[in-house]
């Protein structure tokens, strides 16, 4: 008690010292805690609300109901999905590519995940990822809701690197037909996009005669992806990029083995 007593006096010299010794750590500690608060906050409220008028409003076991009161909801709320436009491109790309095993990282509500899976071939499968683990339940709920079994999606609830690296047990476990994952869609954070990508090539994830990785792009500020392009563009011999838009890129990964030894 008498140690409290005696400090309370040299509070505000030790708070000044504090600060101007590690203003910059602790101001950019602040930013963090309060972008992480906010996104938590964002995304919590949002996907609850996203989740009670879609679950409400559709036709359960209709795919295009459930995309259509996703479409509705967004007419008069700020939401995460990646929407009309941006799903038009992804339906394009799944309908020209036919992928059998689709990692999505970033799952949210089940949007792009309903909409992925309504376009795959016969066996087609989709991994889908999701940190935040009331999120990961809600959209598995709007996923089953559109009609999809287990035996088309997984939601993983946890983070991309952790799901990353444990997918070799359960594509082992899927007996999937293809080499590997044949496209990625990376949809959660773009500060992680490239480490993530690192990861799926140093686990062997990404079939080598082709896969396409979707990079989603939510701002329009250049240095958004600048990190995994400037990597993707240094790597010419496995990475192409197909097609550049404002909303989504495609990058395509082939493993050459024959060119890269000649
Ligand atoms: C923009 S939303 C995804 C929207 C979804 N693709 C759609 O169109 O419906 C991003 C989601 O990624 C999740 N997320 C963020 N960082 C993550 C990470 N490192 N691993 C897995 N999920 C993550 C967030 O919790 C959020 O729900």
């Amino acid at each position: 008690m008498w140690l409290i007593s005696l400090s309370l006096p040299l509070l505000p010299t030790i708070i000044i010292f504090v600060y101007f010794r590690y203003h910059v750590k602790v101001a950019s500690l602040c930013r963090r805690a309060l972008a992480w608060a906010q996104s938590l906050m964002r995304g919590r409220v949002c996907v609850k609300d996203v989740h009670a008028f879609v679950f409400t409003n559709c036709t359960h076991g209709k795919a295009d109901s459930v995309l259509e009161m996703f479409h509705r909801y967004a007419e008069t709320h700020h939401t995460l999905s990646v929407g009309q436009l941006t799903g038009d491109m992804l339906d394009e790309v799944i309908k020209r590519t036919h992928p059998l095993m689709v990692l999505e990282l970033g799952t949210h509500c089940g949007y792009s995940t309903v909409r992925m899976l309504r376009l795959l071939p016969p066996g087609g499968r989709v991994i889908t990822v999701e940190t935040d683990s009331v999120t990961a339940d809600l959209g598995e709920e709007i996923i089953m809701v559109a009609g999809f079994k287990h035996a088309q999606f997984q939601v993983l609830p946890c983070s991309s690197a952790e799901a990353i690296s444990s997918l070799h047990s359960y594509l082992e476990a899927d007996q999937s037909p293809s080499e590997g994952i044949d496209l990625v869609l990376m949809d959660h954070d773009p500060q992680q996009y490239l480490q993530d990508l690192l990861l799926l090539e140093r686990e062997e994830l990404l079939c080598p005669s082709g896969c396409t990785v979707l990079l989603i792009k939510r701002t329009r500020r250049d240095d958004e992806c600048r990190e995994i392009l400037d990597y993707v563009r240094k790597e010419e011999n496995c990475y192409s990029i197909r097609t550049e838009f404002p909303q989504m890129m495609e990058i395509v990964y082939r493993k050459d083995v024959q060119r890269r030894e000649g």
